[in-house]
């Protein structure tokens, strides 16, 4: 039996996604993905580490030929909070002239996927599509185009099938949220 609540570090999750509704919608991700990418052999690239799982189960729905690579973003947190510089890590094959599928889990401020879209841009691949498991509108402070979405999510914080929260808690097959706040009235 897969639990219905977690306690992670300090807090406690109540499940948000089951492990069913995410496969299901990864299949319907993976039909329209395969129905735009006819004929061509796309380049997914995994963002490490949260997309792993979802990554996973996305080539495996795909069933084309494809590849698959893993890319890792590296933030210098600088001296004033929240101004952060970031790097593409791991990119060791080239994208140019290829039919690139970024794969993320999930898309919150939009931040990541811009400094990323821009350098891949720069590489001069074939295409460059996005791909995100979960993204929250309410969040989002950028203009960036995300061409498949998984689940359209309140912007509450999520674990679980490969999220984590301070490292913990991405081995679930289920996706949690954060248990909201019970208010005691005397
Ligand atoms: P963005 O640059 O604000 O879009 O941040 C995206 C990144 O923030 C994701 O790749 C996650 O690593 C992290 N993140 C945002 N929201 C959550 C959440 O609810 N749970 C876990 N990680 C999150
Ligand atoms: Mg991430």
């Amino acid at each position: 039996m897969l639990p219905e609540e977690i306690s992670v570090h300090d807090k406690i999750f109540i499940k948000y996604l089951s492990i069913e509704q995410i496969q299901e919608r990864v299949d319907e991700i993976a039909a329209s993905l395969r129905n735009d990418l006819t004929d061509k052999i796309p380049l997914f690239l995994a963002i490490l580490n949260g997309a792993f799982i979802f990554a996973a189960d996305l080539v495996r729905a795909m069933e084309i030929p494809l590849e698959l690579s893993f890319i890792k973003i590296s933030s210098y947190e600088g001296m004033e909070r929240g101004k952060n510089a970031q790097t593409v890590l791991g990119l060791t094959e080239s994208i140019k002239d290829r039919h690139v599928i970024v794969v993320e889990d999930i898309i919150d401020t939009g931040k990541t996927m811009e400094k990323l879209s821009e350098e891949l841009f720069a590489l001069n691949p074939a295409s460059l599509r996005i791909v995100t498991l979960l993204h929250k509108p309410e969040a989002m402070q950028t203009e960036i185009k995300i061409d498949y979405i998984g689940f359209e999510v309140p912007d509450l914080f999520l674990i679980g099938y490969g999220l984590d929260y301070n490292k913990l808690g991405r081995q679930y097959a289920d996706i949690f949220q954060l248990k909201p706040h019970i208010e005691h009235f005397a």
